[in-house]
């Protein structure tokens, strides 16, 4: 199809900017939004008979690791865009810590130039910090902003104490995201539980204070500098009853499915399949983070998809590495949660796309109005379907949540006003944009 395609989208249940829901047709031409009415008349490349179905911005998930370079025997950014496509998903934002690690404005390139020839969905990505690429982190572009992993990983990524993490706090505007786990608290404890092969082990090892503390001293470097700040996959009670006494109007947060949906109790059922940074908490940690979005302390939702090889996950803890995908499940996970009614859907699709772009600046993107892009989804709430291995597009071919019988599943995903997903296919040949970050 070509970039001026005209799309006429009929009878859906389309969620408009309020909140509010409007029975009606949308009409996208050479990539963006022209038309929302309840009746609408008039040629179209294609129509679609959205009859039963809902009409969503398409979500924009802001934390995922795609692997590509250097590690695409996990997943590559073909393979990962389909997934997104599967999901809802029109637009990610990937994080650094691929092979090489994107900390240079040629890796960033590299990455861009990549995602251009291959991804079916709208891309964007983080810079990542180390102890020595400040001039980097000042000057790159065009990135969403900068990575720092203050625990949870090893080598040039960490910055994991005061003095180094302060110079980065105190030069430039850009936003910077962090992954807050406090790495000498987890060093101490990995020893103290030494020799233990049970993955359970994982969330008493890297425990609610290790998060807590590295959420602490993000948020005095923030206000000491006012620097924008991004706190990633917030995973605990404490973490979010801080920010909700102490959240400056420059902070906001995100927190995954995994972490409002899953808990300890599934090591037992899961094993290593369930381990991942920061680690599952206890069902009083998903009650409060759940509160804490709803009440909008917490800001929106990212997957932290981080897919590793079934192979690669059967190692015994603590060989076993950290991580699960995501980008597949996430949509139909909270609409699911929406229809049983945990939330709105309105409150959903803020969470995992208004909201998104505004925080990260991204123009035209996470609304259906005329003048934004046509990223779009069209999901079925009325059907059930379960997660099934057999059927997930992620390379690394499974779910944490195999067997979650869900609502919301995409119908249609649509890319700039090009249909990139239907009913079970991909059009492998559509490509997704470089996504813009303002200020
Ligand atoms: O569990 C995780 N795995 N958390 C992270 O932040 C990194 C990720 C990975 O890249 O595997």
């Amino acid at each position: 199809m070509s970039s001026d395609v005209c799309l006429l989208i009929r009878h859906a249940h389309i969620l408009l900017p309020g909140g509010e829901f409007l029975v009606g047709d949308v009409r996208t031409r050479g990539g963006e939004i022209v038309e929302v009415a309840p009746e609408l008349s008039g040629e179209a490349d294609r129509e679609i008979d959205a009859t039963g179905l809902t009409l969503l911005p398409g979500v924009i998930d802001p934390q995922v690791h795609f692997r590509e370079p250097g590690l695409e025997h996990k997943e590559d950014l073909f393979t990962a865009s389909c997934a997104c496509a599967k999901g809802g998903v029109t637009s990610f934002l990937e994080m650094p810590n691929t092979r090489p690690l994107t900390i240079t404005q040629a890796a960033l390139d590299d990455k861009l130039q990549r995602a251009a020839q291959k991804c079916v969905v709208n891309y964007g990505f983080f810079i990542g910090a180390t102890p020595e690429n400040l001039p980097d982190l000042l000057q790159v572009q065009p990135t969403c902003g900068i990575k720092i992993f203050m625990g949870s990983m090893h080598g040039a990524l960490l910055v994991d104490c005061e003095e180094l993490l302060e110079p980065i706090f105190a030069r430039g505007r850009r936003l910077i995201a962090v992954h807050a786990e406090d790495q000498a608290r987890i060093n101490q404890r990995r020893q103290e539980f030494a020799g233990i092969t049970d993955p359970a082990i994982h969330s008493q090892i890297q425990d609610n204070q290790a998060a807590l503390n590295a959420t602490q001293l993000a948020l005095k470097l923030s206000k000491k500098y006012q620097r924008r700040l991004h706190i990633l996959h917030l995973s605990t009670a404490e973490e979010a009853e801080l920010l909700r006494e102490d959240k400056p109007n420059w902070v906001t947060a995100e927190v995954t499915p995994q972490h409002l949906l899953l808990n300890t109790s599934a090591y037992e059922k899961i094993g290593t399949l369930a381990q991942m940074n920061p680690p599952l908490r206890s069902p009083h940690d998903n009650e409060v983070l759940w509160q804490a979005l709803v009440d909008g302390v917490i800001d929106f939702i990212a997957t932290d998809h981080a897919p590793h090889t079934l192979a690669e996950k059967a190692q015994t803890y603590p060989n076993s590495p950290s991580g699960m995908p995501g980008v597949e499940t996430s949509l139909p996970l909270m609409l699911t949660q929406a229809m049983q009614g945990r939330c709105t859907i309105a409150q959903v699709s803020n969470w995992m796309s208004t909201a998104v772009a505004q925080a990260y600046g991204i123009p035209k993107k996470g609304a259906i109005a005329p003048g934004f892009d046509a990223d779009l989804v069209l999901v079925d709430l009325d059907n059930y379907h379960p997660v099934q291995r057999e059927e997930l597009l992620t390379k690394c071919g499974w779910s944490p949540f195999e067997g979650w019988n869900l609502t919301g599943w995409p119908i249609i995903t649509i890319v700039g006003g090009k249909i990139v997903y239907e009913k079970g296919q991909i059009y492998t040949e559509v490509r997704g944009q470089a996504l813009t970050f303002e200020g």
